[in-house]
């Protein structure tokens, strides 16, 4: 037989000559929830593994992020208290304001980088200004600007809108550098679906719509072309990086956005995703170490240079150990 493909699959010599994607830490970025308040370290029951810290709490994790070479985490805060619009967001005292000035004096190298939202702000859960029972889209740009200057101003590394609001990058980036901070990156959370892979994190942190849903500004899971579209402008208007989320679902998104943009692709392999792997090997139903990395090879694969994961620091113990 002249093709036999198995051949360059006899040996692990072999295979490791011609494996086509490898994993690295330098692939991860670590969500962190933190939460205003004193004494706080809270597991959170959909997300074993993931806690909820206060500052005072905080550090033993770091520490270890650090000590595993993680080179990055994104910051979600949680405040003690919420409003209409969600003013803590631009409070320059607030618990995001305070964590990233912490982690940037106490981890220097840390690449700190922050979901901009308002979703864990809001009385409502929603991602932004309620006006007619729906997210006003111009009246929370302009809520967000101030949102990005107080994290700015803070201290942050990187800044990753998430809420889905049109003409958000393209009003970022002029507030940033009418500012001053016009080497400041901007991350897109640029084709974002409205996903129930969410749950868990809306219990992490407490950001669950009192009504209704996102369906009116985040995507459709059924379009794809449009996923390109919003990519398009997100890359037009000035973003860094372009986000697909969740990953694991959207491994074609993924793929498209790698085929058609020079900039670097990130995807987010979110809640629901770790949540179903940790059940599942907790009933003894799967491997959940290889089924982790499995899944994060695929985000590779599909063309993803960042992921950013809950498994982080579990996935980077076992590619030390690889060496
Ligand atoms: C905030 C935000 C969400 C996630 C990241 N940023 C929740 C949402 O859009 O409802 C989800 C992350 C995850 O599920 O891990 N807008």
């Amino acid at each position: 037989m002249y093709n036999r493909t198995r051949r360059l699959r006899t040996s692990e010599g072999i295979r490791r000559l011609v494996r086509e994607t490898k994993l690295s830490v330098d692939d991860f970025v670590y969500p962190l929830f933190i939460e205003e308040g004193e004494d706080i370290e809270t597991e959170i029951a959909s997300m074993p593994g993931i806690k909820r810290y206060s500052l005072d709490r905080i550090s033993k994790e770091l520490d270890e992020v650090v000590d595993l070479s993680i080179p990055g985490v994104l910051l979600f805060g949680i405040p003690s208290k919420k409003d209409e619009e969600g003013t803590e967001t631009w409070n320059e005292n607030g618990i995001i304001q305070q964590a990233i000035r912490f982690i940037k004096k106490h981890y220097p190298t840390l690449y700190v980088i922050t979901d901009v939202c308002f979703c864990e702000y809001t009385s409502h859960g929603h991602c932004g200004i309620i006006h007619n029972n729906d997210v006003d889209n111009d009246a929370t740009l302009a809520n967000i600007t101030k949102q990005v200057v107080s994290h700015a101003q803070a201290g942050v590394d990187m800044v990753a809108p998430s809420g889905m609001m049109d003409g958000t990058i393209q009003t970022i980036r002029e507030v940033l550098d009418n500012h001053g901070f016009v080497n400041l990156p901007i991350m897109g959370y640029s084709v974002k679906y409205a996903s129930a892979f969410y749950g868990p994190f809306r219990d992490a942190a407490d950001s669950a719509p009192t009504f209704g849903d996102r369906r009116t500004y985040q995507m459709d899971p059924a379009n794809r072309k449009e996923g390109l579209r919003e990519a398009t402008f997100d890359d037009q208007e000035g973003a860094d990086i372009l986000m697909v989320k969740p990953a694991l679902s959207y491994l074609d998104i993924i793929r498209d956005l790698r085929n058609n943009f020079e900039k670097p692709i990130a995807c987010y392999n979110v809640s629901g995703e770790y949540a179903m792997v940790k059940a599942a090997a907790e009933k003894g139903w799967i491997d959940g170490e290889k089924v982790m990395m499995e899944s994060l090879l695929s985000m590779k694969r599909a063309g993803a240079d960042i992921i950013i994961t809950y498994f982080a620091k579990e996935a980077a113990k076992i590619l030390s150990k690889e060496r």
